[in-house]
């Protein structure tokens, strides 16, 4: 039997993210929203498209929360995205409300989902549907460090002239300014990158990554990113549904790791049928375990922020 996917919101992310599931055939997908008939009219337009692609799950689109019952996994998209000149920070107040409102609706209707936060600001973010569903934390994790380290891969790959997919990288830390592209983990299958670029354009990757987010919200003016991260969302419902074991970074509950504690942070996971299944502690040279912890401290930041918000 096909599993269910839903996505909550169908806006540019949410709507992306439920085509690119469509098409890699893995489920019959739900997205919801709550503008009336958008996401009915989204979901029809996909799945005629599906003759063309030759897929054959259902889509339907939808604003009632009913239709996400049986979900195996719930992708949450809902909520605000950035303009120019805002920090994903900005969003705090406004996508707690949402995602809060979301995360209390898949507990009632959607009970053994496992749920992937994309809304911003992320770590945060699924702080609040940790807290809002109740649920395991290895069932409550984010979608970060994947569209951090594609990105990162992606001008790696332009810069040398080689394949993306053979571009290895670890982005970790929180999603934000914050974030740590981790050198020591970058390589071309295998050669390490400090063998095949000078420092500097090293460092001038490392800057663009951090700010990558950031350069397309400039470009689009009226929203952020959406093809990099519907693309890397999908990777990660992929390794849950066919427990394919796949270890990428995502955002996730920390209890003591890297001397980190009580607080969603980008580490390497093990993702599978049982959510995050392992976390892994690798070795990070001193510079970079000191910047995941002041990133951790920067989300904890934001924690507190938001305590403050009712
Ligand atoms: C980005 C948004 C999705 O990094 O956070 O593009």
């Amino acid at each position: 039997m096909k599993k269910k996917i839903t996505v909550i919101g169908a806006g540019n992310v949410g709507a992306t993210t439920a085509l690119f599931l469509a098409e890699k055939r893995l489920g019959d997908v739900v997205v919801t929203d709550i503008v009336e008939g958008m996401p009915q009219g989204k979901g029809l337009d996909m799945l005629e498209s599906g003759p063309i692609h030759g897929y054959c799950g259902r889509i339907k689109g939808t604003n009632d929360y009913k239709d996400i019952e049986g979900s195996s996994v719930v992708v949450i998209t809902a909520g605000l995205p950035r303009k120019p000149g805002m920090s994903r920070s900005d969003l705090l107040a406004v996508n707690k409300k949402i995602v809060g409102g979301v995360a209390e609706q898949i507990k009632t209707h959607a009970p053994d989902a496992t749920v992937i936060v994309v809304s911003n600001p992320l770590d945060i973010m699924c702080w609040v549907a940790l807290q809002a569903t109740g649920f395991a934390s290895n069932r409550v994790f984010g979608m970060a460090g994947v569209l951090d380290s594609s990105r990162m891969r992606a001008f790696i790959a332009d810069e040398l002239d080689v394949h993306p997919a053979d571009v290895v990288t670890m982005v970790l830390g929180g999603h934000g300014d914050s974030m740590v592209p981790v050198v020591s983990m970058t390589s071309v299958s295998g050669i390490p990158l400090t063998d095949l670029m000078p420092k500097e354009k090293i460092d001038a990757i490392v800057d663009r990554t951090r700010k990558g987010g950031g350069e397309i919200v400039n470009l689009l003016k009226t929203g952020s990113a959406f093809y990099s991260p519907a693309a890397s969302a999908v990777e990660m419902v992929e390794s849950i549904l066919l427990d394919s074991k796949r270890v990428l970074p995502c955002s996730v509950y920390l209890e003591g790791q890297y001397g980190i504690k009580g607080c969603y942070i980008g580490v390497p996971v093990k993702i599978g049928a049982g959510g995050v299944e392992k976390v892994y502690e690798v070795k990070l040279t001193g510079e970079e375990l000191k910047a995941l912890q002041a990133s951790a401290q920067a989300v904890h930041a934001d924690m507190e922020e938001l305590k403050k918000i009712s």
